[in-house]
């Protein structure tokens, strides 16, 4: 079979359902990169193949690994397609198995791959007769442009831009995407504005008491610090740091800064932030659910955190803490953190909604369920959050959260474990602490054991990313 060189999943899949067909085993089939050629001459499309009969999950591994650089890429794939379709329907499953342990670790490959050039690919501004255009360079270790540039066109719908890469190209003319030809580091401009803005970015985002050169190395390979203006900041902070973290320390704790959220709303306009830091002025400013609640309640963890727990809404005691997850259900979730061996201190935790929204009830504010549009109106930030912030693996505590990472009211019963969100990280979806605390007492404790389980597969899959 002559496939297209690159990712080429459709003629995958159409070569699969014929081979299928007409009884072929893997072990029969040679597959050639690069030719346009057809075994099947040209009439074979006249007659396509009908679709095969496949378990779920098959089709999405599939989609994922097809953009993997290694030639028995299809051979691989093919072989697992074959044997699911001849008795080994659970194959899948099986994760011991040598084929679907290396196909699995393509998988995390490809993962990896988008991950880092969601986040680490730089546009630069050019100007050619007065339209402005914006042009970045990357080379992927895989085959992904098709499959990462998606995400660039949610992310810069409002700008024209083209992607470069040693392989091909992508274009957003702000209607439509296109792929072309490969491009060349230098038709993307040197420099621009932009760079110090990176620059300051970075510089304000950068930890001086968690240096730790192994981890920005592995987090940021230096391959990709050409094309990235903040690295040129990093030897510098990197030898102040020291002296910066002496000052913190002496400074001391600040309080954060109540603001007017109506006035401070009206402030805003339409600006996209460039930061974290600018994202959350955005959300302190922001209006409260209801009114009375104290503040917004932004995310909290450590730049570089590799699981993020996303809850529903900040409770009475966050809402007057003005931190996530400190009172009860979140000192449950820390239990059962540390008893999974998960250190609460290195995840970035937040929440699907940043506000409060409870009910007076005497003296007491009783909690409200948020409805499907505030979770949605707060949703933009999330997700802005977490491409800020950056995760491998990005954990959904119950159906709010869910609801609020994939926009779908997906019952947690039934998807609870691994989970596609349809982002750069891995998903994991699980129950909500304060669902434990709600049980009645007999039911308790298996529920608690289960989450514990749950924290488990987390670190473990956290772990192997
Ligand atoms: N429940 C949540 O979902 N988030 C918190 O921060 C506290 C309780």
């Amino acid at each position: 079979m002559t496939l297209r060189p690159g990712a080429d999943p459709d003629g995958f899949r159409d070569a699969a359902r014929r081979l299928v067909a007409e009884g072929v085993p893997p072990d029969s089939v040679s597959w050639h990169l690069g030719g346009t050629l057809d075994l099947f001459g040209t009439h074979a499309s006249d007659t396509p193949a009908p679709p095969l009969a496949l378990p779920r999950g098959v089709g999405d591994l599939v989609r994922m690994v097809v953009p993997h650089s290694d030639p028995e890429r299809y051979a691989l794939l093919y072989t697992l397609v074959w044997r699911i379709l001849h008795g080994e329907r659970r194959l899948l499953e099986i994760s011991s198995d040598p084929l679907v342990h290396r196909l699995e670790r393509m998988r995390k490959a490809i993962a990896r791959d988008l991950h880092k050039m969601h986040a680490f690919l730089r546009f630069r501004r050019s100007e050619d007769a007065g339209i402005e255009r914006f042009v970045a360079w990357f080379e992927p270790d895989h085959h992904i442009l098709g499959a990462a540039a998606p995400f660039f066109v949610d992310r810069f719908r409002s700008l024209t831009w083209s992607i470069l890469t040693p392989e091909g190209s992508a274009h957003w003319d702000g209607t439509a995407l296109s792929f072309g030809p490969p491009g060349r580091r230098e038709d993307v401009p040197a420099s621009d504005g932009f760079e110090a803005g990176w620059r300051d970015y970075y510089e304000s985002t950068f930890n001086p008491a968690r240096t730790n050169l192994r981890a920005m190395r592995s987090e940021m390979p230096k391959k990709y610090w050409h094309n990235m203006p903040e690295t040129a900041a990093i030897p510098g902070l990197v030898r102040a740091a020291a002296a910066r973290t002496e000052a913190m320390i002496e400074r001391g704790p600040q309080m954060p800064v109540k603001r007017n959220p109506a006035r401070a709303v009206a402030a805003m306009g339409d600006q996209e932030p460039k930061s974290l830091e600018a994202l959350n002025a955005i959300i302190r400013r922001s209006e409260p659910l209801v009114p009375g609640a104290t503040q917004a309640v932004l995310g909290e963890g450590p730049p570089g955190a590799i699981v993020a727990f996303v809850g529903e809404q900040p409770g009475d005691q966050e809402d007057r803490q003005g931190r996530p997850f400190v009172g009860p259900a979140g000192q449950l979730l820390a239990r059962a953190m540390a008893e999974a061996g998960i250190d609460r201190g290195q995840a970035y935790l937040t929440n699907a909604v940043k506000h409060f929204k409870f009910e007076e009830r005497g003296k007491r504010r009783i909690h409200q369920k948020p409805t499907a549009g505030e979770v949605s109106h707060y949703r933009w930030w999330l997700d802005r959050e977490l491409d800020f912030v950056a995760p491998r693996l990005v954990v959904a505590l119950g159906a709010t959260a869910v609801l609020a990472l994939t926009g779908k009211a997906i019952p947690v019963t039934w998807a609870r474990g691994p989970a596609d969100f349809a982002k750069p990280y891995a998903g994991f979806i699980t129950v909500h602490p304060s669902y434990l605390l709600r049980l009645p007492d007999e039911a308790k404790e298996e529920a608690y054991g289960d989450f514990v389980a749950d924290l488990r597969r987390i670190h473990d899959i956290a772990a192997s990313l």
